[in-house]
């Protein structure tokens, strides 16, 4: 049988609503001077992908209790959330699941995220990641609904590596397909993330890079990470960007790029032809905290703080409680401002696969 791993014990179930009031002015920080920048919202926990390091099929399986749909948070709680995120200075919003394009109607929330301005009246930089295997029939409708861009996960172009990846005999064609549509719909630009696994998909790094080399196309490397509980997840399988960056280097030169951002979670390596660049996410081998702006709200409104975090803070029980947008906006202000999370950078000193002894959330649950 298989067990429900999450949502693990909430030691902090309604938060900080006693502290003194704290309107929203976009100049919030947390305890170690990070900005409240980047809202990644979940849309649902379920996925129709079992990729081995995410979602492994031993733990996910047909019996594995998934949240009700009444759990989920409603497209009006998340808009009416995501507008006071965007009130305390988030400027960039991802929706995330599990698969986010399994979830009902998602271009209605798009419309309405994509009508929020930062409060100097900018729009959102609005975006969403997805395995790609719906994105061929949904570019269109999605662009329509005002997305600005997306980010497709393909870990490998052979097809029985993929299939033996995602675990769901989905070919990698039918994600190629999506990325075409994507591009076709001017979701751009298009990303593309592809978890590294030393002994598993490292020999895909090369003919990944052809692939999208000169496409337009930003394929980024992704060190395997340590999330959650359930996926066996071993220091030996990891492959160091820095490797990738090497193996790729000796066949197409590249030079290091300037980061966009102080946050950007990628390093950027541009080829030496001019025919684009590559991304490496190096969270095991050079951890990104020190600079990390990013807020994770799970499908049933929880708000984590890290993505290796053991538990969240309930907002959907503040907003079902009546509580007034003053007050929500109070509760996040004072939960930012407590945050001192910093799992990768610490993670050197970590001795088990838990935070402080609590089991850690799953990756499906809270978004990557
Ligand atoms: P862009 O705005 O397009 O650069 O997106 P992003 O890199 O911020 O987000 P994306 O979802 O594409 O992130 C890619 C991968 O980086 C995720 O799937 C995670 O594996 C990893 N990642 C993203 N955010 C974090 C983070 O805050 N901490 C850690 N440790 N890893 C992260
Ligand atoms: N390590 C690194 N990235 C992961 N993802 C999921 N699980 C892991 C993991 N263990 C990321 C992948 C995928 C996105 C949805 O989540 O980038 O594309
Ligand atoms: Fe689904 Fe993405 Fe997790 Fe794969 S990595 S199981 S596609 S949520
Ligand atoms: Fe941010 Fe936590 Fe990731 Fe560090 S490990 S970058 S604090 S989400």
């Amino acid at each position: 049988m298989s067990r429900r791993i999450i949502p693990v014990a909430d030691v902090s179930a309604i938060p900080h609503v006693a502290g003194a009031p704290l309107a929203a002015s976009g100049t919030l920080a947390d305890a170690l001077s990070r900005p409240l920048r980047d809202l990644r919202i979940s849309v649902t926990d379920r996925c129709n992908f079992r990729c081995v390091y995410c979602m492994p099929r031993a733990v996910f399986g047909n019996d594995y209790p998934f949240l009700p749909h009444s759990a989920l948070l409603t497209f009006e709680e998340i808009e009416r959330l995501a507008r006071i995120f965007v009130a305390h200075g988030v400027e960039k919003i991802r929706l995330t699941g599990g698969e986010p394009l399994l979830r009902k109607n998602i271009e209605w929330l798009i419309e309405r995220l994509a009508a929020l301005t930062t409060p100097e009246g900018r729009p959102l930089d609005l975006t969403l990641t997805t395995n790609g295997s719906l994105l061929a029939r949904k570019a269109r409708s999605l662009r329509d609904a005002g997305l600005s861009r997306v980010t497709v996960s393909l870990d490998a172009l052979d097809d029985m590596l993929f299939k033996r990846m995602n675990d769901a005999d989905f070919a990698p064609g039918a994600v190629l397909d999506g990325i075409a549509a994507a591009q076709a719909a001017g979701l751009a630009p298009i990303k593309v993330n592809m978890v590294v696994k030393r002994g598993t998909n490292d020999g895909e790094i090369l003919p990944m890079a052809r692939h999208f080399k000169g496409s337009g196309t930003i394929l980024r490397f992704i060190e395997y990470m340590d999330v959650g509980t359930s996926n066996g997840w071993n220091m030996t399988e990891v492959l160091p960007s820095a490797d990738v960056v090497a193996r790729i280097g000796e066949h197409f030169p590249l030079v290091p790029l300037e980061a966009h951002t102080p946050a950007e979670t990628a390093q950027r390596w541009g080829y030496a032809d001019g025919s684009g660049e590559i991304g490496v996410i190096s969270s095991v081998t050079r951890a990104f905290c020190g600079t990390c702006t990013r807020a994770r709200l799970s499908t049933e409104g929880k708000l984590y703080l890290c993505l290796f975090a053991s538990s969240g803070h309930d907002l959907r029980a503040l907003v079902r409680g009546g509580a007034s947008d003053e007050a929500v906006a109070t509760a996040i202000g004072h939960i930012w401002q407590a945050r001192d999370d910093r799992y990768s950078l610490l993670r050197g000193s970590a001795t088990d696969s838990t935070s402080a002894g609590q089991p850690r959330v799953e990756m499906s649950y809270i978004g990557g």
